[in-house]
């Protein structure tokens, strides 16, 4: 993609937005109120607003390597206190993919610098479901897995904060999680049974 082509496409962008409503982007100026929270992987081929069929103004979005919601992570946590506690979104999704670079990295054991602690989280989510990964026998299955299993447990650490404990007392606050498959373009609800996963969790944790 060509730097010079971005402003072209904006301006034609612009252009359209005008023509079907010269106010577009004054109502757009006036404020946010959107619905979902999404928390994605930066991966260029799994665009948020685009598989989604999000228009601006619609999803309030969060991506980072393997879709990670760590406490440590100030952009993380501020990005789930305002979207909780000020615009009030209704659901919150983390959404992983099928061939996730960071998912697959995590699973090998060579050295990967600054990404070694980042990743580590993942190896976390290997290790908490290793019973389950190790009765896996074909290393594509595994990978798969491992992309899901990583997606329930950031579901569990987006549970896990204050600000959805919060929520979830006095308004209707839904996670989810969800896998994209790129070989098909699809987005797939993993349907995760929270009450099930959370049970485990919820003496140490003290949760709702
Ligand atoms: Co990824």
């Amino acid at each position: 993609m060509k730097i010079d082509q971005i402003f072209k496409n904006n301006q034609a962008w612009v252009s359209e937005k005008l023509g079907n409503n010269p106010d577009y982007f004054k109502n757009l100026s006036e404020g946010q109120n959107p619905e979902v929270l999404y928390i994605g992987c930066s991966d260029s081929r799994v665009t948020a607003e685009e598989i989604m069929g999000a228009k601006p103004g619609e999803a309030f979005i969060l991506r980072n390597i393997a879709n990670m919601v760590s406490n440590l992570d100030l952009s993380a946590m501020s990005v789930i206190n305002y979207a909780v506690s000020h615009l009030k979104v209704n659901h919150i999704i983390v959404c992983g993919h099928y061939g996730c670079g960071g998912v697959k990295a995590a699973m090998q054991s060579q050295d990967l610098g600054i990404l070694n602690p980042w990743l580590r989280s993942i190896r976390d989510v290997y290790r908490l479901h290793k019973q389950e990964l190790n009765k896996l026998d074909n290393e594509e299955e595994k990978y798969r897995r491992l992309v899901e299993l990583n997606v329930q447990e950031q579901c569990v650490n987006v549970i896990k904060t204050a600000d959805v404990q919060i929520a979830y007392r006095s308004r209707n606050l839904t996670v989810h999680g969800w896998v994209m498959d790129m070989e098909t373009g699809k987005l797939i609800d993993l349907k995760i049974d929270f009450d099930k996963v959370l049970k485990g969790i919820m003496e140490i944790y003290h949760l709702d």
